[in-house]
Order: structure tokens, then sequence, then C-alpha cells
């Protein structure tokens, strides 16, 4: 028994020494945490349970059957944030690079599949060359294997990855399945095809850092969500935003005490929007002045800037919020914000996150580009997406909703539960100086009366009550008390039930 004992700690020792400590040193002087150093940041301390330690490979080409290493690249298991169930791989770079081979694969497989049966999460920490060379087919299937679970937990259990060193070729695909990636800017990379191989191809000279870094997913291509500065900072926001999360999408969002009041109320919003309807204001002050200790998570913060979209919570629950921000384009929708919301709408959905929509948006922005990339089909997927929603849904119209945006943001007509206006808002077809335009347009040349006209159609339209006539706003609140009215309909809808019509799926405009 005691020699069994001591092979048992032996072979854990070598496994947890990974591809050892010459290359642990090389892991650290890039200025990456290993694996397992990740694995004891992003979880409670001393929670993780280590799953398939002592898991090797089978492949018997080009002289593998003398390179084992136990674990085979990629640490897997459970343990709890803040308390709450997750699964996790993390991928060695230590081991043959983080390749992934056959039974790497099967590694990853496990725990997905565990993760779908019990409801919990799923936490992939990517850092890897790729499909293991020496392995072929059956890495690509392993990569398979695994791509075929992210889409069977997709709005299950959410799926969370983090990209913390290269991920590259088809191994993209696993990542970009997932609901949300992290990156960690100058340490992680993602493309399809590297820059040598793009500039034999198309002779562009570019950077892997410019090509597929962090600031390049955030900022321009919109496939990740955040970038953090390095591993430490990563991880550690990981877990606050895992707060925000239910396990599965049989649970509600994690409640969470706090000691800032629902009915506090916040003066300066009286203020917040400007006199002139043409002068913009900062909606993130908003966001930030309702939630719970003014607590935002911020999703895509550098992307489509004219939406803000993230997690904040209301007398301790989390709600998902999206807004329309009149410093960035005038809060105009268009194609990347239609994209970015439509996504962040149905991951609430899904995950069972009321939605909390604040509006100020002029319509859809004009040009040949927006046309041309498609911006009648992007658009159609914010609209699709409020729609389908079924999750309570509460809408504060701030100041414009004009035209088919004000239809498309979560309006009483999409089924919005709880519908508000402030004074300042104003719901018509176009703003003023347009509508007069078409309907007058024998008066054009006559500034005078244009701008009596104009000045009629203000009064008549530039304001919340010919919605509230028809009951298409339920009330006209204060914004000082936005936070309250807000609290107050979280709790009314907490029960809601509402199901769609059976389908298989729905055809969403892709
Ligand atoms: C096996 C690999 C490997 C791989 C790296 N290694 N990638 N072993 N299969 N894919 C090994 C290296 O041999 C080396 O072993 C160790 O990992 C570290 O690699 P280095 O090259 O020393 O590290 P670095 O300089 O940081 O470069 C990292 C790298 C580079 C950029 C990832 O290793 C690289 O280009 N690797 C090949 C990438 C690739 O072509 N992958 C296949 C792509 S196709 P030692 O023993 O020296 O420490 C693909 C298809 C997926 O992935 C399809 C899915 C559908």
């Amino acid at each position: 028994m005691e020699n069994i004992i001591r092979q048992l700690e032996a072979k854990r020792a070598e496994a947890r020494a990974g591809g050892g400590q010459r290359r642990i040193d090389a892991q650290h002087a890039k200025g990456k945490l290993t694996a397992r150093e990740r694995i004891e940041l992003l979880l409670d301390e001393g929670s993780f349970e280590e799953w398939d330690m002592f898991v090797e490979h089978r492949c018997v080409d080009f002289g593998m059957e003398d390179q084992k290493v136990a674990g085979d690249g990629v640490v897997t298991g459970y343990g709890t944030i803040n308390g709450r169930l997750v699964f996790v791989f993390s991928q060695d770079f230590t081991v043959f690079g983080g390749s992934l081979s056959e039974m790497h694969a099967r590694k990853i497989c496990k725990i997905m599949d565990k993760a779908m049966q019990v409801g919990a999460p799923v936490i992939g920490l990517n850092d890897s060359g790729g499909a293991r060379i020496q392995e072929g087919i059956d890495s690509l299937a392993g990569y398979a294997e695994v791509f075929q679970r992210n889409v069977l937990a997709s709005g299950v259990v959410p799926q969370i990855s983090l990209i913390m060193g290269p991920c590259a070729g088809g191994a993209v695909y696993s990542p970009a399945m997932t609901d949300f990636i992290f990156m960690v800017k100058d340490s992680s990379y993602m493309f399809v095809t590297g820059p040598d191989v793009v500039k034999t191809v198309t002779q562009e000279v570019v950077t892997q850092e410019e090509l597929g870094g962090a600031i390049t997913h955030t900022t321009k291509s919109s496939v990740a969500d955040l970038a953090f500065e390095n591993d430490v900072e990563a991880l550690l926001q990981t877990r606050r935003f895992m707060d925000f999360l239910p396990a599965s999408n049989r649970e509600r969002p994690p409640h969470r005490p706090t000691e800032d009041p629902v009915e506090r109320t916040e003066p300066s919003l009286d203020t917040l929007v400007p006199a002139n309807p043409n002068k913009p204001y900062d909606m993130l002050e908003l966001i930030e002045k309702i939630a719970d200790e003014g607590d935002f998570f911020e999703i895509q913060p550098g992307f489509a800037k004219n939406i803000l979209t993230g997690f904040i919570r209301i007398g301790g629950d989390p709600v998902g919020v999206v807004a329309n921000q009149p410093m960035v384009l005038a809060g105009c929708l268009d194609i990347d914000s239609s994209r970015k919301a439509a996504r962040f709408v149905r991951f609430c959905d899904c995950f069972n996150i009321p939605i909390v929509t604040f509006v100020d948006v002029p319509g859809f922005l004009p040009g040949t580009a927006q046309e041309y990339g498609g911006i009648i089909k992007h658009g159609a997927k914010l609209l699709f997406a409020y729609a389908e929603a079924t999750v309570p849904k509460i809408t504060v119209i701030t100041r414009k909703a004009y035209g088919g945006a004000y239809d498309v943001m979560s309006s009483k007509h999409l089924r919005g539960d709880v519908n508000y206006a402030w004074p300042s808002a104003e719901i018509a077809v176009m703003g003023p100086k347009g509508a007069v335009e078409i309907i007058f347009r024998a008066d054009i040349g006559d500034t005078e009366k244009m701008e009596a006209r104009t000045e009629e159609y203000r009064k008549k339209f530039a304001n919340p009550f010919i919605a509230g006539h028809r009951g298409f706003i339920d009330d006209v609140i204060m914004p000082h008390n936005t936070r309250y009215r807000i609290a107050r309909s979280l709790k009314l809808l907490r029960e809601k039930d509402q199901e769609n019509p059976w389908k298989k799926h729905d055809n969403l405009p892709l």
C-alpha cells in the first residue's frame, strides 16, 4: 500500500510539473502564468478538484511513444467561484505547446458533458499551439468533438473563453461558439491564418498583435468582448463577471444582498438630458447612477460605442442593460451596434436575466456603407432578438425614440413588459425638422413659415404624451425615481411566464 501511495504521489508530482521547469520559466518570461497558476487564481482557494490527471496520449508516431506527460497538456476539473460551481479546463503550454490531442480533447469533452448534466458554467483557459501535429486526424476529430459540445451547451450553461496565448487556425472556432471571449493584451492572439500566410496570399504585412491581438478583436472585429492587461486581471475580472450569471438556463441569476436601497433617488438625473435636443449627454452616467453601488460590468466597451451593453444589479438581482449612447453617432443604430446588442439580448434571454433598455435613438445611421454592409439584415437581428425574448423587459425612453428604431428598442409592441418615458421623451416617426421638410415641402424657401411649422410639430409630437394616450408607454416617470421604478417593475415581473410557439428553432437573420 505504502508503495502504491508513493507511486501515486510521484505521478501527481510529475503531472504538476507539466513540461518541466525550463518551459515553465519560458512561460513566465513571456509574462504568462502556467495552467495551474491560472486555475488557482480563478477558483476559490482549495476548491479545485482535478480530473484525468493521469491521462496520456496514445500516439506512437514520430517518437511520441517515448514522450508522454501525465495530463497531456490540459488541466481539467471543477471548483467554485465565490462558492458557486464551475467547470474549468486550462491548456498547459509547457506540454507540447498546449496542443490538442485526441486525449486532450477527451478531457475537455468530459467536463463539458458533466457541466451540461449538472447545470454549471464551463470556463476555458486557452493557450495552445493548435492541433497536435504528430496526431493528424485524431486531433481534428478531437476539435470537432469539442465544437459539437459547444453547440449543444449553447443556451444551456454559460460558456466563457479566456484567450491567454496562441489560438489559431480552426482552433478559434471553439471559443467563437462560446458566450463570451476575454483576451489578454500582448500575450494572446486569435486568427484563422497567421501573418506569414496572410503575407503570401494577400501581400499584406501585419504583426500577430495587429492581426489578431486583444485590441484588434475588442475594437475592430468584435470577436472578443474584453481585453485585459495581464493574466491576473483577466482571471480576477472573470470571477467578478461570473457573479452576474446563473449556473444554467434552469436557474435565476444569483441574488447578492446590497446595502444600496432600491428607493434611492438621484436628483442629478433630472438635469441629465440637456434642453437642446441636439446636445449629447453620457448615458453611462444614467446606468451607473441606477445600478447597485454604481457597479456596471460593461461588455464590448471598445466596439460600437453608440450602444452600451453590460450587467448591473438592482436590489441585488442581476439585469442586462442595453442603452443607446448619444455621445457617439448621436446614439444611432448601425450594423455594429445592432449586432452587438442583439447578441447580448439573446444571451440574457437564454439565461433568465431581465433586460432593461434605455432609449435615446434618432434612427438608423444613413449611408452607402450601411446599406451595402447589410444594415437591413443586421438591424433585423436586434429587432428579432427583442421580439423573441421572453425574460422581463423594462424600457425607459429618456429622449428620442424615432421611427423604426423606436419599434426596435424593446417597444411595447415587441412585448415590452413595462415601458416608461421621461418627461423629455420625444416619440415620433422622425425629428420635427425632418418631418416638416417632408410634409411642407412647398414652404421650404420660407424660413419663418418653416420655423413655425417645426415648432408646431415639436409641440404636437416631441413629447411622451401621444404614445401615452395610446398606452404604448405605461407611465411618464421622473428621472430621479428611475431606479425605484425599475426595481418595482422587476419585482412585479419576477414570476413572469411567457412562451413562444413551439418550433425546432427560429431562423434569425444571419
Ligand atoms: C505539437 C507543438 C505544437 C503543435 C507547438 N508545439 N505547437 N507540438 N503540435 N501544434 C510544441 C513545440 O514543438 C515546442 O516543443 C513547444 O510546443 C513550444 O513551442 P515553441 O514553438 O517553442 O513556442 P513559441 O515560440 O512560443 O511558438 C508558439 C507557436 C508555435 C506559435 C504556437 O509553436 C507554432 O507555430 N506551432 C505550430 C502551430 C501550428 O501550425 N499548429 C497547427 C495548426 S492547424 P518543445 O519540445 O520544443 O518545447 C490547427 C488546426 C486546428 O490547429 C483545426 C481545428 C478544426
